[in-house]
């Protein structure tokens, strides 16, 4: 299945995903990043994948950033965009437009921590739970259908380092295995839920 993956820094969830691209079915197209310096996109050159940059400094709107990521996405046509670790809010059009095959990597258990610093605010909450969660992306910022999540405990010696390096090896192990879901078919966003095999999760 055609893929694009869309990046704004390290790409170490990239890199794994380039690593089982082969096992689970997926050729990724081009990576595209909002930042020119995102090792993430030294990560596709090294794997031979196609890459753009596109500075969203060098747009006045949200909608004309989106517009033109959707003018250099819609020439690869692909059948899933992944967006791993892309640190930009995007508009309802962009995301209406790709809502049935856009998955999003999110290092919280959803609907907690929304947004940024999620290791940060957890520490300082003193959750004792957290983790990763993938979902189908809408137009509400990390709130569309959640498809799977992994817990990690959090103890009371934790750094925001700490927990961000047990989160991310538990996104390096979910992420295929979601997308590889989907390139076989069985994972689908059905009537604003995510169902694996015809069932909601
Ligand atoms: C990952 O932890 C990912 O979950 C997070 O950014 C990191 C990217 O790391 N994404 C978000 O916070 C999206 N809201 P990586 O570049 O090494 O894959």
């Amino acid at each position: 299945m055609n893929g694009i993956v869309l990046i704004s820094g390290n790409g170490s969830n990239l890199q794994s995903i380039i690593d089982h691209s082969a096992a689970i079915d997926l050729d990724i197209k081009a990576v595209i990043s909002n930042h020119s310096s995102a090792y993430g996109l030294k990560r596709a050159e090294y794997a031979n994948i196609l890459t753009h940059t596109l500075n969203h400094k060098q747009f006045s709107s949200v909608e004309e950033f989106d517009q033109e990521l959707s003018n250099i996405i819609n020439q690869y046509n692909p059948e899933i965009i992944i967006l791993a670790g892309f640190m930009r809010i995007l508009s309802a059009k962009f995301t209406n437009q790709y809502s049935d095959k856009m998955l999003n990597i999110h290092p919280s258990l959803l609907p907690k921590f929304q947004g940024l610093n999620t290791h940060k605010r957890v520490l300082e909450a003193k959750e004792s739970q957290h983790g990763v969660s993938i979902h189908f992306v809408t137009e509400q910022l990390d709130g569309g259908p959640i498809i799977a999540q992994v817990s990690v405990d959090v103890f009371d010696t934790d750094t925001t380092e700490s927990l961000a390096k047990r989160v991310l090896l538990e996104e390096h192990k979910l992420f295929h295995k979601v997308i590889h879901w989907f390139t076989q078919g069985r994972l689908k966003l059905e009537k604003n839920h995510a169902t694996l095999d015809g069932k909601v999760l």
